[in-house]
């Protein structure tokens, strides 16, 4: 056998309007952990789509162990012992944990000799197997839909797994994923290195690769930039070659100028459906020109905060004002009209309405008023300039400017469009929820830079991040929650990373 066992030589696939991959060339050897680096839309998971079968290429050849082969579906692909693990989960919610993982290739008995049917009871000792040879741990009779998402990862890799898989393609698998998640799944991903295992990462944080991976192709806007070694390339090399510019990895914040009270938010308590008290008596207020952060580990109750001054879920007990207006019985739109603009968490669920084209995605802060519409009468030319106007100053990219659906967009343009939308309104408060998750370093800067630009513009700014780091270089004050309760509010000059993580863990100071 030759060294490489994946080539992909002069691919090029284009979609309507772009050139996904143009004259791409990969080769990975046996055994490596193989990156693939790129900002939000360069055609990685294009490029892998087409080593799984997902697509055919237009142009170009794909060689597995030395031999030309053509895929006509991911079936293909699994025969050659390629599997993939989506950015998004392709798991069945209903059905449990064994039954995705054997899903499609069941071991069949003949019951009475000739009836077929599936053996789950193997299908469940196999699991339990790779389970604990590869440290993955999971209930084989779970249901997906009961699994928080670290654990569906899990069982998209045992699937790979029990599909005897060689070749592994990982779609940005740390997006979704919490820092001590990361670094569980980094060791995973090495153990199955170490068991032979060839593995192809795609992601756009250059810390990963640099812990795990040999090898490191940057795509850029569907070109092969280079191929380097990870152990002579550094972190600021690799965020210029994705980027295509000097990257800025640590912005200067300017001296914070803070005016009024914009927010204030006393004794808030929000409860789940189950009574359970998610947010508990918080308190705190935010000035113009002040970025309040609120720290915390997820599911501590810092989006159902975000969620309840945007007035997107009921509060049980407490008020909130903005300026001198009680607005804790207001609604939505009413909210947005008085000066809150709100970058969600859930882009796609209420960020965007994916069916929707770009254009009207822009204008949803906008369109029922002039000079957008005019007695119920859209303005059809000022929808378009204003989308023209959004998409070239925010960055915007997708395939066919302001006509293209947004659901065809990758999940850091549709990012892009929402905060243009939101931060065009000028309000006297913004709420950013993980505004960049899952974002690459150049989205990533661009993004902050609005948030501070913001900031000197005057408006109020929550920031809601599960990234610490992102915290410390934005924040002029801190919160930090644990079990929905602010355990400690105070200027960040005041707090060290540490200080944060321990109050992020329940563990109080003096
Ligand atoms: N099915 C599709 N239809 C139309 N355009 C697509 C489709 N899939 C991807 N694209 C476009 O191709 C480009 C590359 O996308 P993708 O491979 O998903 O990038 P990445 O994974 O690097 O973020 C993007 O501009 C994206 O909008
Ligand atoms: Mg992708």
């Amino acid at each position: 056998m030759g060294e490489y066992v994946v080539e992909m030589r002069h691919i090029t696939k284009r979609f309507p309007g772009i050139v996904a991959n143009d004259d791409v060339s990969v080769s990975i050897r046996r055994g490596e952990v193989y990156a693939l680096l790129g900002e939000n839309g360069a055609g990685k998971s294009t490029l892998m789509s087409m080593l799984f079968g997902m697509y055919e290429p237009d142009g170009g050849e794909i060689l597995i162990d030395g031999q030309k082969v053509v895929f006509h579906s991911s079936t293909d692909a699994a025969a050659r012992r390629i599997g993939m693990v989506h950015q998004h989960f392709k798991l069945v919610g209903n059905y449990t944990v064994a039954e995705n993982i054997v899903l499609g290739i069941e071991p069949m008995k003949k019951k009475f000799g000739f009836l077929p049917w599936v053996d789950m009871q193997e299908a469940n000792q196999k699991i339990r197997e790779l389970s604990a040879k590869y440290g993955l741990e999971v209930n084989p009779t779970d249901r997906i839909e009961d699994l928080p998402v670290s654990v569906c990862q899990r069982v998209e890799i045992l699937k790979m797994l029990y599909r005897q898989a060689e070749i592994m393609i990982f779609d940005e698998p740390t997006a979704v994923l919490t820092p001590q998640e990361i670094d569980f799944l980094l060791q995973i991903i090495d153990g199955l290195r170490k068991d032979g295992k060839t593995i192809i990462l795609i992601t756009h944080k250059m810390e990963e690769i640099k812990r795990i991976a040999d090898r490191c192709a940057i795509l850029r806007r569907g070109r092969l930039i280079d191929v380097r070694n990870v152990a002579d390339t550094s972190v600021q090399e690799m965020a210029d070659m994705m980027v295509g510019r000097p990257v800025n990895l640590s912005q200067e914040k300017p001296e914070a100028r803070f005016g009024e009270t914009v927010l204030t938010v006393s004794g808030l308590t929000v409860s789940d459906e189950h009574h359970f008290d998610v947010v508990r008596n918080v308190s705190f207020s935010i000035r113009s020109g002040e970025i309040f952060a609120i720290a915390g580990v997820a599911g501590n109750g810092q989006t159902e905060i975000a969620d309840a001054i945007a007035g997107m879920v009921k509060i049980a007990s407490g008020s909130v004002k903005l300026l001198n207006t009680d607005i804790t019985a207001a609604s939505v739109r009413e909210r947005a009209l008085a000066g809150i603009s709100y970058i969600p968490e859930d882009r796609q669920g209420t960020g965007v309405i994916l069916d929707f084209s770009l254009r009207d995605n822009l204008a949803l802060r906008e369109y029922f008023r002039e000079p957008f519409s005019k007695n119920g009468i859209l303005n059809d030319e000022k929808f378009n300039s204003y989308a023209e106007d959004l998409i070239a100053r925010y960055d915007i990219r997708s395939g066919q400017g302001a006509a293209t659906q947004v659901r065809s967009m990758s999940g850091g343009n549709q990012q892009k469009a929402i905060i243009g939308r939101e931060v065009e309104e000028h309000s006297k408060l913004i709420i950013f929820v993980q505004p960049t998750r899952g974002l690459d370093i150049g989205a990533i800067e661009n993004i902050r830079r609005e948030i501070l630009a913001e900031r000197e513009r005057g408006a109020a700014i929550l920031l809601i991040s599960l990234e610490l780091e992102e915290i410390m270089a934005l924040a002029d004050t801190v919160g930090v929650i644990y079990r929905g309760e602010l355990l400690k509010t105070a200027p960040c000059t005041e707090l060290t990373s540490q200080d944060v993580g321990l109050y992020m863990m329940g563990v109080k100071q003096a």
